[in-house]
């Protein structure tokens, strides 16, 4: 048997257009499933969209309208990848009321919401993988992304809770905690060179992952051969968090 097969399998991956979540859907298409990528701008999407062979949909999962156009828009769910941009960069003691309320919505609700979209459909065939990415953060909190790092480690702990609910229906959930990844969303943290290098200096691996690193450990979360991984955080981080 050929391993690590997904076809005929449908995954929707949110946030789908650029990084980390467009190197996990190309590395899902590979495996053979029909891939749908969802995002807010249409340009960047709709290109990705055609070099990918996938369908998409334009959507801001921080909303319920959202998540339900784009769940509807994948269809039967079989594999969900909840992923999205991540809460801008503060000190704790600075984070508006505001900026929290738009990150619980698109950090933590939005995996919430999808999953209970996604759900129903995978119960009823018996087979399911829910995978969110979330960040090396959840284990070692960053002084400056302090809405990433509280709302993930809800994520992650919500997804644990979940994964023990729905284990006998054929269901995983599992999350992927990227470290340092060389994605848009790190050259506009990371903007300075000098900087830049400090900071992969002090990763063991001594450089910046790459997006499909990333995607390629949640594709593998997706596949038949995890089945019986469930409830576990999957860190691609260089070795950072050892
Ligand atoms: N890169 C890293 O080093 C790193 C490390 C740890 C964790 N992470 C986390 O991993 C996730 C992906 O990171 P990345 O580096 O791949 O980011 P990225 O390059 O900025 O890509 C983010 C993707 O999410 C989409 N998106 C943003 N907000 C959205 C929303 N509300 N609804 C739907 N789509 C949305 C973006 O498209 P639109 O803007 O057009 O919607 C884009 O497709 C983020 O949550 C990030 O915090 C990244």
């Amino acid at each position: 048997m050929t391993l690590f097969r997904l076809d005929g399998k449908h995954a929707l991956v949110t946030g789908g257009s650029k990084g980390i979540g467009l190197a996990a859907a190309h590395a899902l298409a590979r495996l053979g499933a029909h891939v749908t990528i969802a995002a807010r701008g249409e340009t960047a999407l709709r290109t990705a969209a055609d070099a990918l062979g996938a369908r998409c949909v334009v959507a801001d999962v921080g909303t319920p309208e959202g998540v339900r156009a784009a769940v509807e828009a994948a269809g039967a769910v079989d594999i969900l990848v909840s992923n999205a941009g991540g809460p801008p960069p503060s000190l704790p003691s600075q984070v508006t009321e505001e900026a929290w309320r738009r990150g619980f919505d698109v950090t933590f609700l939005s995996t919430v919401r999808l999953a209970e979209a996604v759900l129903p459909g995978m119960r009823d065939r018996k087979w399911g993988r829910i995978i969110a990415v979330t960040s090396l953060t959840v284990g070692r909190p960053a002084p400056n992304l302090p809405v990433s790092n509280a709302l993930r480690a809800g994520v992650t702990n919500y997804l644990r809770t979940l994964a023990l609910e729905v284990a006998p229906n054929g269901i995983t959930c599992n999350t992927v905690a990227p470290g340092y990844t060389a994605t848009d969303r790190l050259r506009a943290l990371h903007a300075d060179p000098a900087e830049a290098e400090r900071l992969q200096n002090r990763i063991p691996a001594r450089r910046f992952g790459q997006p499909n690193e990333v995607g390629a450990a949640a594709a593998f979360l997706a596949t038949h051969e995890a089945g019986y991984i469930t409830g576990q955080e999957l860190l691609v981080d260089g070795g950072w968090g050892i």
